[in-house]
């Protein structure tokens, strides 16, 4: 530790006056000390106490996936940042092209890519996009996104407009209109009694389209894998019946892969394990692992040209813009975030150490009844607790919480649903980084194990 972090009364009196930490009741603060994280290393952190922890949630909301301490990121980003460290978007950069280059490679049928700042932001692009479609393309009416129960696309308001958990919603309204749910396709939390659950889930889609007239609707997003919901892992054939609904009623497909989006399940993008043809594709998270802020807006050439069709109309282009998308740190850090993936295999690993994650997860629902389902992709896994096997009736949430407290006291940190959706924050979540070795695996699980013993028995 350096000397400035050293002092950590200082550093801990100052955060508990000063710092109005996200997502979280401050009371507790009055008496406890806040949380400060103080250093990392490959799949490890240190808190302000000294303490160190294994990080099975990559930065708490899977975002660190190359791993804590990557000096080759920091010097990419160092040596750009004095080369140029800013410029408006209206301009280019050097790795600002670079890292589109790179990135188009790894997404074929898609071509251009619009920078900005953060997950929310990315997404509200592509709102924006679709509503202009709408007004130069459809007379104004096929304005209407759906978005699917459980998923989550953004904290800002138009972003929460098109939140399917209602508990991060809640309080926040009047939203923007225009934003319609679609239901989930959680087979363990069955909405209908069918044999073919995915294409059934799917086709909730197209009722939901014709209820509210197919010229109405311009878009849907969707999660390629539900995250912060549950980790929700679509039913075989979900995807394919999706892809042929947006065909059939010209709705255009956004796939937020905020979470998913470069590498988080064993291929760059979580699409890419369903063959589905995405219109728009948003990033952000482990874009750059954390190391710069970065999102994209990723979308097709067929996109694009309706938005330079006519020179001679002032508004006929996309009139928009996100300061910090200039920020070249970004691009430079996510540049060698790519490289590492690559040079060091994380797919791979990511393929092999998620097969172990849910084995192991697997084994501890064969000890544990509070296990009721255990789901994922990857590196990147829920296990959903419950009272009662056979209802499915929720696990206490105190008791859940209570579980990743005691994981947290033995140093290993993991997460769980979290204010998204009223009586059912009860999936613990795993998305530990990329590197993460069979011993890190079976640490995490083994402190999970002990943590259910304690609080359950
Ligand atoms: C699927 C998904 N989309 C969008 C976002 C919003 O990203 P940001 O917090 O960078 O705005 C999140 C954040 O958790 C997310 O999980």
């Amino acid at each position: 530790m350096t000397d400035a972090t050293n002092d950590m009364t200082g550093v801990i009196e100052a955060d508990r006056a000063h710092i109005w930490h996200h997502l979280i009741q401050h009371k507790q603060f009055e008496t406890n000390d806040p949380r400060i994280i103080v250093e990392g290393k490959g799949i490890k952190v240190w808190d302000a106490k000294g303490k160190e922890h294994i990080d099975g949630v990559s930065g708490g909301v899977w975002t660190v996936n190359g791993g804590y301490g990557r000096e080759s990121i920091a010097e990419a980003v160092y040596d750009q940042l004095v080369k140029l460290n800013y410029f408006a978007g209206s301009a280019g950069s050097i790795p600002g092209s670079n890292f589109a280059k790179r990135l188009i490679e790894k997404m074929p049928g898609m071509t251009r890519v619009y920078y900005s700042n953060s997950g929310s932001e990315a997404n509200e692009k592509v709102y924006k996009m679709v509503r202009q479609i709408a007004h130069r393309h459809h007379g104004g009416k096929k304005y209407k996104i759906l978005y699917r129960d459980r998923d989550y696309h953004g904290t800002t308001i138009t972003a929460l407009s098109s939140a399917g958990q209602p508990q991060r919603a809640m309080q926040y309204g009047p939203f923007t209109p225009g934003f319609v749910e679609v239901p989930h396709c959680l087979e363990y939390r069955k909405q209908w009694d069918v044999e073919n659950y995915g294409e059934r889930a799917a086709d909730a889609i197209e009722e939901v389209i014709l209820r509210e007239g197919p010229d109405t609707v311009g878009a849907i997003v969707l999660e390629p894998v539900t995250a912060g919901g549950g980790v929700i892992v679509p039913p075989a054939g979900y995807w394919e019946r999706v892809g042929e609904i947006c065909r059939k009623y010209n709705v255009l497909l956004h796939i937020d892969e905020v979470v998913c989006g470069v590498g988080r399940t064993g291929v760059w993008f979580g699409y890419q394990n369903y063959g589905v043809k995405p219109d728009f594709v948003t990033m952000a998270k482990g874009v750059a692992s954390g190391y710069a802020a970065i999102a994209c807006t990723v979308t097709t050439e067929a996109i694009f040209e309706q938005f330079k069709d006519d020179p001679s109309d002032p508004m006929s282009y996309f009139r928009d813009i996100s300061t910090f998308g200039g920020c070249t740190a970004g691009p430079a850090a996510a540049l060698e975030n790519m490289r590492i993936i690559e040079d060091e295999g994380l797919l791979e690993n990511t393929i092999v150490m998620g097969e172990r994650l849910r084995a192991n997860l697997r084994a501890l629902q064969d000890k544990h009844r509070v296990i009721g389902d255990v789901r994922g992709a990857g590196l990147f896994c829920g296990a959903e607790l419950v009272a009662d096997r056979g209802t499915k009736e929720p696990a206490d949430e105190k008791k859940v919480t209570a579980v990743v407290a005691d994981c947290m006291a033995q140093g290993v940190i993991i997460g769980m649903t979290n204010r998204s959706l009223i009586g059912l924050n009860n999936t613990l979540c795993f998305s530990p980084a990329l590197i993460a070795t069979a011993d890190n695996i079976d640490h995490i699980t083994d402190a999970v194990d002990r943590a259910l013993i304690k609080v359950f028995n």
